[in-house]
């Protein structure tokens, strides 16, 4: 077989979607529950954080102010079109691999390599970002009450670097006084610092000890984190509803002017960062082998969690920009910081322990998702069999697990977020475009399948699937492309070395090849 036909041979896809179960994993998700998990993936750290930034603007970006609305409906409708185009898969392959495990199926085992690599991006790094968000708001709440941890133990040490230089140059230029709370403190944390070795110990602590927790949480078993992911997303879906409740009185329509201060371009950038906000729907479908009925269950969950989300988000944003000048906005908790500048001390309270339930539930379902890519992958030969292993008692893939809860641990200890997000975004973006690739392929290439859930208007919504998706990546900055250019090509090399080597499909090909009668 040549080397580009090997390089591309596609896993069948079974005739029914039953056939592709798996039995290893408890089936036990309905079809509120997977909502729930969407919401839980989706509401996080892109409204709670992200948000800020995309409204005022930060050092790479300009802000979309009060019009940042518009980027949140833009972007929930192209995330819309990608969603038709999961359901169509999702519910076709009810596998736990995701976009993995389509792409297997209909572009080639390199493509999927490609995009199962790419999902790390999405998973585990995104959880990095999201952890940090969770320690940032963990620290403001014990700051509340006058307890916070000391400050080389709740941030990274280049955060920390990148302070203590701001607070320098603001000293020399005579505008020390203007430096903002949290680059201050953030500058202590080097001064405070322990050393070992002559080095300042400088680590995210808080970041490490959630991750932990919730690894453990789930390897005990999915039925026990379901539920609590269901608690976590009701106390965050009050706190959102709370915000705009109790913030609707405090509006001031002049705020609200200038709308568009920064014009399309404002839009545009803040639509490719609160991209962020959306990632999550897709990760319902990581679940399929724990559903009850995926064929129907999936489908239904993407588009529902992403309405409820995206009308949400509305109400918040319009809200939020009502309540105080767009550029007084530009901190990590846009959502408090609004409230105590209008004197609302105890609520900006009660938006921070939001924050941390929808942070929570976000690195719940992303640590959930994560491991089951790893396991699909496994199973393929892609990775080495022990990520594939299902623990005897609790039945889940408990190796895979603690693998992605000590990469996003590690990181989580020593990472800034910005820089994060917008990797986590190009890599979510680029998978999005491969699956609604996948979806017009697999309509030519077999057009008969059974297909549970029919993505409509084909080619035409999976074309402006991608089209808007390409649109959103090109929002981001030059060196998010360089670095996700780089994680792609390390990713490449693992395959040439071992993926490529130990597949499953090349041990039947070649079986094939040996048995007799059989010949390449
Ligand atoms: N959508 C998730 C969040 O905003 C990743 O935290």
């Amino acid at each position: 077989m040549p080397l580009l036909a090997k390089l591309l041979r596609r896993k069948p896809i079974p005739a029914r979607a039953e056939d592709a179960l798996d039995t290893t994993l408890k089936r036990t998700l309905g079809k509120w529950q997977l909502t729930a998990l969407g919401v839980g993936a989706i509401i996080g750290a892109g409204i709670f954080s992200a948000a800020g930034t995309a409204i005022a603007g930060g050092s790479e970006h300009v802000g979309a102010g009060p019009a940042l609305v518009v980027s949140y409906i833009g972007v929930a409708i192209a995330c819309g079109f990608a969603a038709l185009c999961y359901a169509e898969f999702a519910a076709m392959i009810p596998e736990s691999g995701s976009a993995y495990t389509y792409a297997y199926s209909t572009l080639g085992e390199i493509v999927a390599w490609i995009i199962g690599w790419d999902l790390i991006i999405e998973y585990a790094v995104g959880n990095i970002a999201v952890a940090v968000s969770w320690s940032g708001y963990f620290q403001q709440l014990l700051r509340g009450f006058g307890m916070a941890l000391p400050e080389w133990m709740a941030t990274d040490p280049i955060t920390a670097t990148k302070a203590v230089h701001t607070v320098a140059q603001a000293t020399q230029a005579g505008g020390g006084a203007s430096v903002p709370p949290y680059v201050v403190r953030a500058a202590q944390a080097l001064s405070e610092a322990p050393h070992l070795f002559g080095i300042p110990i400088v680590v995210n602590i808080p970041a490490v000890v959630i991750v932990a927790l919730i690894t453990w949480i789930l390897v005990i078993g999915i039925r026990e984190s379901s539920w609590f992911n269901v608690v976590m997303v009701v106390i965050k879906l009050a706190i959102l509803g709370f915000f705009v409740v109790a913030g609707l009185r405090y509006v001031r329509p002049d705020n609200w002017t200038p709308f568009a201060p920064n014009g399309l371009k404002g839009i545009w950038t803040g639509a490719a960062l609160i991209f962020f906000a959306y990632i999550g729907f897709d990760a319902v479908s990581t679940a399929a082998e724990e559903t009850k009925h995926p064929q129907t269950d999936m489908p239904f969950a993407m588009i529902a969690s992403l309405i409820i989300t995206s009308v949400l988000y509305i109400a918040v944003t319009l809200v939020l920009t009502g309540l105080v000048p767009w550029n007084h906005l530009g901190t990590a908790e846009p959502l408090a910081t609004a409230f105590s500048e209008r004197g609302l001390n105890m609520a900006a309270g009660i938006i921070a322990v939001g924050a941390l339930a929808a942070t929570t539930s976000v690195l719940l379902v992303f640590q959930l998702g994560q491991p089951r890519i790893l396991f699909s992958m496994a199973r393929d030969g892609l990775l080495p069999p022990v990520v594939a292993k299902v623990h005897k008692k609790h039945r889940t893939p408990h190796v895979a697990t603690i693998m992605t809860g000590i990469f996003v641990a590690f990181f989580a200890a020593f990472m800034p977020i910005a820089e994060i997000i917008e990797l986590t975004n190009i890599g979510t973006l680029f998978a999005f475009v491969l699956v609604a690739i996948g979806i017009i392929v697999l309509r030519r290439l077999e057009p008969d399948r059974e297909r549970p859930f029919k993505t409509p208007l084909v080619p035409f919504v999976p074309l402006i699937a991608i089209l808007s998706c390409l649109g959103l990546m090109l929002g981001l900055p030059v060196l998010t492309w360089i670095r996700f250019g780089i994680w792609l090509l390390v990713g490449l090399a693992f395959y040439w070395f071992y993926g490529r080597r130990h597949s499953v499909l090349r041990r039947k090909d070649r079986e094939a090849a040996a048995a007799p009668g059989g010949g390449e």
